[in-house]
């Protein structure tokens, strides 16, 4: 398992909301870490399984480890499935977590993931911070910082392998007050995932494109949201490729938990774009394989909202 061995640096994360206002954490993309490209330039980042057309990753500060935790999201397109035969498009959002490579989590440090995809198509920033915003540009500060304290305070995950999905279960039951201007306080689907417990993630095969920036690090695939398009609109393609998902780490260690929010978000590649590449209409290409998602995909610097573990 991602198990963590937890230095007494843990101890220093007790010094309470040590980064309140939220640094802006960058979001980085294919172009930084150099994903291969097919012949019309479109990313073709093999990972594990999946095959990524874009990515978007972002380094989590904790103290776990002097070097930061990265989260990375990429998107996969699938050949249709029978279960939805009228989809234009099914894709795959992937998340996964990036880790230094010698962390262990200990067992006394125990980890959970939430990941807000039921309102990604929802939240939005402004054009002029659309190269660098945090969750409280995303979702308002209140509701960030709210959602944070009811997390930290619902959080009783040592022991228990159900303790993830009943932390999701309590936020998804009763969000709070200020977050009523996203979605109408409705979250929508949440997934959780732990991140320590019995079940083991396994590392992911980077042999062929490294999507995180960490230097060595061991990526795993923690979830994957499937989205099947109803068609190829832009419309269609931009709520899921441009959509911001919040994404809540949890870490819990002798009873105390703290919470961190990123918000996490594809990003354009700028390397190598030609006049020959698709327009914006012809996105989905005739042979039914998406073209680059680059039209959609505004370069952005992004988002976290960072409380220290
Ligand atoms: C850009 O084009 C050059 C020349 O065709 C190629 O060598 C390079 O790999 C391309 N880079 C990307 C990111 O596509
Ligand atoms: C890729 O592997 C993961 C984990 O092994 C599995 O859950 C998922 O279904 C696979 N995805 C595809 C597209 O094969
Ligand atoms: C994360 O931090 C490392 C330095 O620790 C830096 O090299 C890397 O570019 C950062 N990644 C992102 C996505 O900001
Ligand atoms: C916790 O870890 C210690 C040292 O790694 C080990 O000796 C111990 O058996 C573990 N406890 C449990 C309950 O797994
Ligand atoms: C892990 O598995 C062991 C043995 O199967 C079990 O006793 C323990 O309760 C499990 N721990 C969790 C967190 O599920």
């Amino acid at each position: 398992m991602l198990s963590l061995t937890v230095s007494t640096l843990f101890q220093a994360a007790l010094v309470p909301l040590l980064f309140q206002h939220g640094a802006v954490a960058e979001l980085l993309g294919c172009d930084a870490v150099g994903c291969p490209t097919n012949e019309y330039h479109v990313a073709q980042c093999k990972v594990g399984n999946a095959t990524l057309k874009a990515l978007g990753i972002t380094n989590i500060t904790t103290t776990l480890d002097t070097r930061p935790l990265t989260w990375t999201v990429g998107f996969q397109e699938l050949p249709k499935d029978n279960s939805h035969p009228e989809a234009a498009l099914v894709l795959d959002k992937n998340f996964y977590l990036g880790t230094p490579p010698a962390l262990r989590f200990d067992n006394n440090t125990a980890g959970c993931a939430l990941f807000f995809e039921g309102v990604s198509a929802n939240l939005a920033v402004s054009q002029d911070k659309k190269n660098s915003f945090t969750c409280a540009d995303a979702l308002n500060a209140d509701c960030v910082s709210d959602l944070i304290r009811q997390a930290e305070s619902a959080a009783k995950l040592a022991g228990d392998s159900d303790a993830c999905s009943q932390l999701r279960d309590s936020l998804m039951s009763k969000p709070p007050s200020s977050c009523n201007s996203v979605k109408g306080g409705n979250w929508g689907s949440v997934s959780s995932r732990p991140l320590t417990g019995n079940q083991t993630l396994e590392t992911a095969d980077q042999s062929q494109c490294r999507a995180t920036t960490g230097q060595g690090y061991d990526l795993r695939l923690v979830d994957s949201e499937r989205h099947y398009l109803a068609d190829r609109t832009n419309k269609a393609l931009s709520q899921v490729l441009m959509g911001i998902t919040p994404v809540m780490t949890i870490l819990e260690k002798d009873g105390k938990a703290k919470a961190e929010l990123t918000c996490l978000r594809l990003v354009d590649s700028e390397a190598n774009q030609t006049n020959d590449e698709p327009s914006p209409k012809s996105l989905g290409s005739p042979n039914g394989v998406l073209s680059s998602p680059s039209v959609y995909l505004a370069t952005l610097l992004v988002s976290t909202f960072l409380y220290m573990f």
